[in-house]
């Protein structure tokens, strides 16, 4: 079967950034930042994109890019008679499950949007807001529909192709996206009393900063960039040998924290100008932001027009989402695009339907005492995304080896790269052991153990798991080579 490839170096950056670019940057990024003090946690996020991310993102796409495969067969050309291709299977199955649910949250979007824009929304009273919200995502039927109108719009992009749909579509898309985030922060930061916001996002207060604050930074590194389930190693696969990789790991990286900056540019000289607090969590958007953009002339306009943005955002990630499954599909299963696609849609769709049911009527349906959308989020955020972070950097760093991946990296010499040895640090040791300091971490092993276990210790015991890797990956590596 003949594979698709992207067709232009702007069409791959537009398409990857639109990835990385999500509800991860617009709902995610400013709450989590609003709950952890504002610019001190915006220095250490930057830290754990430069030294984690970014050599995650550069190996994905050396994996990816190598071998013109989906994420399943990617591993299975390049180590085929090891069990590595079941990192493969991770990775798409976590990209499946958070796509069950990520567009749940996209349908809420989409539901504003329409309020939104008929001037339903504007006209809520601010104290009846979280009810509001409360009563649309507890409401049986409405969101099954929005997520349902979400992954038929995702679907008809990816059913396109790669060029036709997926690239033509970004292109398109993520130049609106910064339009209307520029009018955005413009609007903003001219209300009076704005320089309280952008003092909160840029005047570093280390006091606010905690060591929970510190494992979400790097969490969200990983969640921002779309790394960790296989999607940069599927957009990977479409480019070009001739392309520099490394380039496109930094635009997109700059890209995706510029947006996120820009966003929370757009969200707290508002969120101050108007008296209202910046550390509401995930009710930032939905339920803060719609009383400041009542106060505000012309708020009706800029409501829409925000959650215009954050539709365009979300649809962009749930195409890549969605593509990593559907090219596992047709790749491994070999069946059409158009029949993979329909299949992935309507697999999705059914598993939505638990977790949409988890805001209402099934709220207190639970397994392991989650509801089915914390159950999945639980799942994916705290242990396959991880794993399947912690497995490409072995893979990477370890087994298929860092000389392999800088060869990739430099298109065979095409494009030299001098930063190798930084990259095969941080790949081998760096970001194996921060990934795992988060899993251990969110997994609760800390509480489990109550011994007063410190992070210092958990690094020691992450470093030696990495070495026992290490020493696993190298005998496997030599016994390969002399079969
Ligand atoms: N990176 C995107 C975001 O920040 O919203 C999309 C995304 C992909 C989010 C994968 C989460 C995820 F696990």
């Amino acid at each position: 079967m003949k594979r698709d490839n992207f067709g232009s170096k702007l069409g791959i950056l537009a398409a990857a950034a639109g990835s990385a670019i999500g509800l991860g940057n617009i709902w995610k990024f400013p709450y989590i930042t609003g709950q952890n003090g504002g610019a001190a946690f915006i220095l250490v996020y930057l830290a754990c994109i430069v030294l984690v991310g970014l050599p995650v993102m550069l190996t994905e796409f050396a994996l990816g890019r190598r071998t013109h495969r989906n994420a399943v067969g990617a591993f299975k050309e390049l180590e085929p008679n090891k069990p590595w291709y079941l990192s493969g299977i991770v990775s798409v199955t976590t990209a499946f499950i958070i796509l069950s649910f990520y567009a749940i949250i996209a349908g809420w979007v989409f539901s504003y949007l329409s309020r939104s824009a008929s001037g339903k929304l504007i006209n809520v009273a601010p104290d009846k807001l979280e009810d509001y919200f409360g009563a649309i995502i507890s409401n049986g039927t409405e969101p099954i529909v929005w997520t349902f109108v979400v992954l038929v719009v995702t679907a008809g992009v990816v059913i396109l192709g790669v060029k036709t749909g997926i690239e033509k579509c970004s292109k398109f898309l993520m130049p609106i996206l910064l339009l209307i985030l520029i009018a955005l922060m413009i609007r903003s930061v001219t209300l009076d009393g704005a320089s309280a916001g952008l003092e909160f996002l840029f005047k570093p207060d280390f006091s606010q900063l905690t060591k929970k604050g510190v494992l979400e930074a790097l969490g969200h590194s990983f969640y921002s960039l779309s790394l960790g389930m296989a999607i940069i190693m599927t957009y990977g696969s479409y480019i070009d040998k001739k392309e520099n990789i490394f380039k496109l790991a930094v635009q997109v990286t700059i890209a995706d924290t510029l947006i996120a900056l820009m966003a929370g540019v757009v969200i707290f000289p508002a969120v101050f100008a108007y008296g209202l607090k910046p550390n509401s969590g995930p009710g930032l958007i939905f339920i803060t932001l719609p009383a400041v953009f009542k106060a505000m002339p012309f708020g009706a306009f800029f409501e829409t027009l925000f959650f215009l943005l954050i539709g365009i955002a979300a649809v962009t990630s749930t195409i890549s989402l969605m593509e990593v499954v559907v090219a596992f599909v047709t790749e491994q299963f070999n069946m059409g695009r158009k029949k993979a696609t329909v299949l992935v849609t309507l697999a999705l769709f059914a598993l939505s339907i638990p977790s949409t049911l988890s805001f209402g009527a099934w709220s207190e349906v639970k397994m392991f005492g989650k509801n089915f959308f914390d159950l999945f989020d639980y799942i994916t955020a705290n242990i396959s995304l991880p794993l399947g972070g912690v497995l490409v950097c072995v893979f990477g760093g370890w087994i298929w080896g860092t000389k392999n991946v800088v060869k990739e990296i430099e298109s065979d010499g095409l494009h030299p790269f001098s930063w190798s040895n930084l990259y095969s640090f941080a790949i081998k040791v760096v970001a194996p052991l921060a990934i795992m300091v988060i899993f251990v971490h969110s997994i609760g092993l800390m509480e489990y153990f109550k011994t007063g276990l410190s992070t210092n210790a958990l690094l020691v015991v992450g470093g030696l798991v990495v070495l026992v890797l290490a020493a696993w990956g190298l005998k496997s590596r030599r016994t390969s080579n002399e079969e």
